[in-house]
């Protein structure tokens, strides 16, 4: 099978020789090649300029043989996009000049020409497709409407997004609508990028494991229903990555999605008995690539053998990352992931 085919029938949920492989985070800081466009570019002008955006989406699979490529952009293209000023100060993460804590905050956030302002994104997948002409699977993706309102209220980056999740209870309706706008955001904007090419979408809800379930439920599922039932009309596939959301598994089952991209705490086998019929992603810990060259390919291997011994068989598996590949990862070590994947067979 080819890489494309290969990953189109694991989305299918169909037969393939092997579970296809991908790995969020593949084209970042890890790599030299991306750190050489950096150091010439700021990272907006790289998600800025289709011809930048691709040269760095393409790194990861001139090096490993990886079936997928991801877009290169970022989730918070959109607030940046709505007026809050995002930039990334060196080691402490997103920082936003403008927060959204008040209904008057809210409707500062400008949505007129929302689109023409993001079609930069669509734009680099419709590259990168031109340029890999089908050699492998495109995805793309948008963040999660509970993540980006997390980070929308709090301005950065956080270990507990206190402020967005205090104002679950001081202003709900706020907090709702505010969601339902990214909701609608991010909807349009994975359109455009099925449109222009990509064969699935995923939505990073990294945050989203903060929440407990009655939370979950109230707020970020139904934002997310909102959003997935508008991208599913494309009839491609829609894929939810949560961090920590292994408390959710049983929340996760009644949402509109057709796949799930587990962290590393969670297992293929728990994921397959409380979700049974969705595509599942995931799930090894990117620390383990800063262990042994060893303990990557049993761990792997035994992945893959997990999938192999899932009821209703490996069908509709994609193996990755439980989270995004972390700077300094050796890249002797993905290097021996990928291969552990690529030489199983069943
Ligand atoms: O190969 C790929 O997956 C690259 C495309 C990609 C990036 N960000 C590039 C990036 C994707 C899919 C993302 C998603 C993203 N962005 C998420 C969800 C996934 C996750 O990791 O949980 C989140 C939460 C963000 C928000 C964000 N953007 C953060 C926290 C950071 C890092 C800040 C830091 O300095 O550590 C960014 C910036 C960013 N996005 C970088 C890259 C390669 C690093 C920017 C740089 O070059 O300095």
């Amino acid at each position: 099978m080819d890489k494309r085919a290969r990953f189109l029938a694991a989305l299918a949920r169909q037969p393939v020789d092997r579970p296809p492989v991908w790995l969020m985070r593949q084209a970042g800081r890890y790599l030299p090649g991306y750190r050489a466009v950096r150091a010439e570019h700021g990272f907006w002008d790289v998600c800025h300029t289709p011809e930048l955006s691709t040269r760095v989406a393409l790194e990861p699979l001139k090096k490993f043989p990886l079936d997928a490529a991801i877009v290169f952009s970022d989730i918070l293209i959109v607030p940046e996009a709505l007026g809050a000023g995002v930039t990334f100060e060196k080691g402490e993460g997103p920082v936003f000049e403008r927060t959204m804590r008040s209904r008057d905050d809210l409707k500062q956030w400008n949505t007129t020409g929302l689109m023409e302002r993001l079609a930069f994104m669509p734009n680099a997948v419709r590259h990168l497709a031109k340029t890999l002409a089908g050699s492998h699977g495109i995805l793309g993706f948008a963040g999660a409407p509970f993540t980006l309102f997390a980070y929308s209220v709090e301005g950065g980056g956080s270990d507990d997004f206190r402020h967005a999740r205090a104002m679950l209870t001081t202003d709900p309706g706020l907090a709702r609508d505010a969601m339902n706008l990214f909701a609608d955001a991010i909807a349009e904007l994975c359109l455009a990028q099925l449109a222009a090419g990509a064969d699935a979408v995923q939505l990073f809800d990294t945050w989203g494991g903060l929440l407990d379930k009655a939370d979950y439920r109230a707020f970020a599922v139904p934002a997310l229903n909102r959003a997935a039932a508008t991208i599913r009309k494309a009839g491609k596939p829609v894929i939810l990555f949560i961090k920590g959301g292994m408390h959710l598994l049983e929340v996760i089952k009644d949402i509109e999605v057709d796949g799930v991209s587990l962290d590393w705490r969670t297992s293929y086998s728990e994921a397959r008995a409380a979700l049974p019929g969705k595509l599942l992603q995931g799930q090894l810990d990117p620390v383990l690539l800063f262990g042994s060259e060893a303990a990557v390919r049993e761990r792997t291997r035994a992945v893959l053998d997990e999938i192999n011994r899932l009821p209703g068989g490996p069908g509709g598996c994609i193996v990755n990352l439980g989270h995004g590949i972390l700077p300094q990862t050796p890249e002797t070590n993905v290097a021996a992931l990928v291969d552990e994947v690529v030489r199983w067979r069943a």
